[in-house]
């Protein structure tokens, strides 16, 4: 009799039989990758002019480099490795630091394997979620173009490995304040804390990815055979188990951090120093 309960194997696009409120996770997933997709684009066309740039806060002996523009290849703030806006950049395009790093960091969230089972749910309905009856009838998976392009995350991951590194040294360079006479000084002001935090929940998001376990437990099978990989492949396991929690609170940093860093410079709100 059970089984003449059961529903057929192909089921109508949002047929189910979960009682609970299944669509609530892939809506809260395309609302939350909307607005972030919609504001750090609309940050990166917006990086303020050379005399006042929107993304770098200098103001009371400051130094906060927005992360969306770090690092700054070419750009208006100190920072800039290579001098101002470069004379080969396209005139249809307006300048911005942003566009010449934020590739990277886009890259590597849109290849994570966390990212894509939510995204394919909440954009794709690609099933919209577990158990829940999916548009389409055939499903090549990520074996076939264009989805096996997804396997291009382990290389996503060196280069996030390197922007840890850097927003950790802009969260470094937060800590100096430079006084009247020029002279730099230790301090902590509430974007020096905002920096910190940020390259901390990055890193938390970066090392706990699943191919970062693979890369540190040493390629093999039974890591546990080499001591020194185990330990790694641990470590990076702990920060994995909660990969989904780091993911959001890193990406809502990350944007917060540009928030505050872009409002401090256009003097909607004081950086308050704590000392
Ligand atoms: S799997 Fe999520 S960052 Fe690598």
């Amino acid at each position: 009799m059970a089984e003449a309960n059961m529903l057929p194997q192909q089921r109508r696009f949002g047929e189910t039989i979960r009682p609970d409120a299944w669509w609530v996770q892939p809506l809260a997933v395309f609302l939350g990758f909307t607005a972030f997709i919609v504001y750090s684009t609309w940050a990166a066309f917006h990086p303020g002019t050379a005399n006042h740039p929107a993304y770098w806060f200098h103001g009371n002996g400051a130094d906060y480099l927005s992360p969306f523009f770090s690092p700054e290849i070419f750009g208006f703030s100190p920072h800039a490795l290579l001098g101002p806006q470069p004379a080969w950049w396209p005139g249809w395009l307006v300048f911005s630091p942003a566009f010449l790093v934020l590739w990277a960091p886009a890259g590597f969230r849109f290849t994570c394997y966390y990212y894509r089972g939510a995204y394919y749910k909440a954009f794709w309905a690609d099933p919209i979620n577990c158990a829940v009856g999916e548009p389409r009838s055939k499903y090549l998976g990520e074996k076939y173009f264009p989805l096996v392009i997804q396997n291009i995350h382990r290389y996503f991951l060196y280069l996030a490995v390197v922007f840890i590194g850097i927003l950790s040294y802009d969260a470094w360079m937060a800590m100096w304040f430079t006084n009247a006479n020029g002279v730099k000084h230790f301090g902590v002001g509430i974007g020096t804390i905002v920096m910190i935090l940020n390259a901390v929940f990055l890193a938390g998001y970066t090392f706990g990815c699943h191919s970062l376990r693979h890369l540190v437990g040493g390629f093999l099978d039974a890591p546990s055979k080499v001591p020194a990989c185990m330990k790694s492949w641990q470590c990076a396991s702990c920060l994995n188990k909660r990969h989904m929690m780091w993911a959001w609170i890193s990406l809502f940093w990350v944007g917060f951090t540009d928030v505050y860093i872009r409002l401090c410079a256009m003097g909607v709100w004081p950086d308050w120093r704590i000392f």
